[in-house]
């Protein structure tokens, strides 16, 4: 099954290709163009806006609230009827230290506000936090992409694994265009995702 998307695709492979060279492009004028610079770090309001503007012209859903429930390798990600409660607690997380840094990404993670597209739209929305509070941010040439899935799946019930990793690539290049797209590299996870119902709970 192939999300429906704005580009009337209907093969998955040519959506994925499609929707990495669009959110590229888009993520590129996120740097160029330093829409960021007046948005609050670390909130769910500016990860739905680099959500928005990365897939605006693909998806209807495009920074809005996801609205199934969504589960992918076994871990169930929140339940829709929690989902505004969470986004709410998880903006009110500390952000001083790169440790609370980290623990807010992963309950994000866990949250999972979005249909689709998650783990690039998250990555931009750290590395704004991780600038504006500790003025460094993630080499994400330095994760190797097996390691970081593999941290993530882990991550909700032990994060010692994801800050060991991306601790280790963070450097003070702040302003490298080549570093930041990096993380927008749709090659992390190409997992579909599972639809459950509440109800299954
Ligand atoms: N089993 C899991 N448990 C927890 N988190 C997971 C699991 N599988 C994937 N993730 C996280 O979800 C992200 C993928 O989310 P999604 O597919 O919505 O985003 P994407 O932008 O399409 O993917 P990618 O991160 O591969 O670029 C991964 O990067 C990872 O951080
Ligand atoms: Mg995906």
């Amino acid at each position: 099954m192939v999300l429906e998307n704005k580009l009337g695709l209907t093969d998955s492979l040519e959506l994925s290709k499609a929707e990495e060279k669009i959110s590229k492009e888009k993520a590129k004028r996120l740097f160029e163009e330093n829409l960021l610079s007046d948005k609050p770090a670390g909130t769910y309001e500016t990860l739905a806006f680099i959500h928005g503007f990365l897939f605006e012209d693909i998806y209807d859903f495009a920074g809005k609230l996801r609205l199934v429930d969504l589960a992918k390798g076994g871990f169930r990600f929140a339940p829709l009827v929690y989902l505004k409660a969470s986004l709410k607690t998880i903006n009110s997380m500390p952000q001083d230290t790169f440790d609370h840094i980290i623990e807010k990404y992963v309950e994000l993670n866990i949250a999972h506000p979005f249909r689709e597209g998650n783990g690039r739209s998250m990555r931009l929305w750290l590395d704004h936090l991780l600038k504006n509070e500790i003025s460094q941010v993630i080499d994400w040439s330095q994760v190797d992409k097996e390691d970081y899935l593999l941290a993530m799946e882990r991550s909700p019930v032990r994060d010692i694994e994801i800050k060991y990793i991306l601790r280790k690539a963070l450097t003070d290049d702040i302003d490298n265009r080549e570093l930041y797209m990096k993380g927008v590299d749709h090659s992390y996870d190409y997992e579909g995702y599972r639809l459950y119902r509440t109800e299954e709970l």
